[in-house]
């Protein structure tokens, strides 16, 4: 079975009187053109890594932008997944972003014949309380306690499985303020797919330059933010196909 998926992340989507953040004004448009490409290349599926949009007018504003970019995702012919980010939560609740997803979780994973994938949500707060409406720092973000404890009993059937996320699990600590980028419990994590034995790659937002690291034996990414770039390019929309051994990255190994 192939199996191809598409990633983007860090749109941080300005509308045009809002606050703007490098390109982002066009990044809703490099979206479109990057799900297209997705649909060209007959991915199973994409995931969106976070940081949808910046701060709109009011919550209501903010509240219109977010949907209209998740119900823009349903015309491709393949699901998107979301990623938690930080900027979700800077307007909005996490009841508002259940809403406009149509879902009651944020951190689940799903299985294409014998490879899991696993959607985790690193916006929780070191009380472990959820972010919500601007009550979070970014530098302090998690997984909660209890889906640590989840992730580590799901991993314990040795599956071949990746996993997506916002905050990072890995980043190289020559990397500026790389401990910023990373979730508080980041170590713990590491030291569960490490034991597991059956991680093969994370793939992380956030960052948003594209990056990457053998660490411990897996494969961390970080996909690329378009708000950087001066146009609209495939490097930020990137497809991974999966090998029987490894994986390819917009074509190539990563080494
Ligand atoms: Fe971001």
């Amino acid at each position: 079975m192939e199996i191809r998926f598409g990633l983007f992340a860090d749109l941080h989507y300005a509308l045009p009187e809002s606050e703007n953040r490098g390109y982002s004004q066009r990044t809703f448009d490099d979206m479109k053109k990057g799900l297209a490409r997705f649909a060209e290349k007959e991915v199973s599926f994409a995931v969106c890594l976070g940081d949808i949009a910046q701060p709109a007018a009011d919550r209501d504003e903010q509240y219109r932008q977010i949907q209209t970019v998740v119900r823009t995702w349903s015309h491709y012919g393949f699901p998107v997944h979301p990623v938690m980010g930080n900027h979700e939560f800077q307007q909005l609740t996490l009841e508002d972003m259940l809403e406009i997803l149509q879902t009651d979780r944020t951190y689940y994973s799903f299985s294409l014949g014998d490879i899991r994938f696993v959607i985790l949500d690193s916006a929780y707060n070191p009380d472990d309380s959820h972010f919500s409406a601007n009550n979070f720092d970014w530098r302090y973000g998690k997984l909660s306690d209890a889906e640590v404890h989840w992730l580590k009993a799901l991993l314990a059937d040795g599956k071949r499985t990746f996993l997506f996320t916002h905050g990072n699990f890995y980043l190289d600590p020559d990397e500026y303020c790389s401990e910023w980028y990373h979730v508080l419990n980041h170590r713990e994590i590491c030291d569960i797919l490490e034991e597991s034995g059956c991680v093969e790659a994370v793939f992380q937002g956030h960052h948003h330059t594209f990056r990457h690291a053998l660490h411990r034996g897996i494969r961390f990414v970080n996909i690329p933010s378009p708000e950087r770039s001066p146009a609209y390019c495939e490097a930020d929309f990137p497809v991974v196909e999966i090998l029987d051994e490894g994986f390819l990255y917009n074509g190539e190994r990563l080494i």
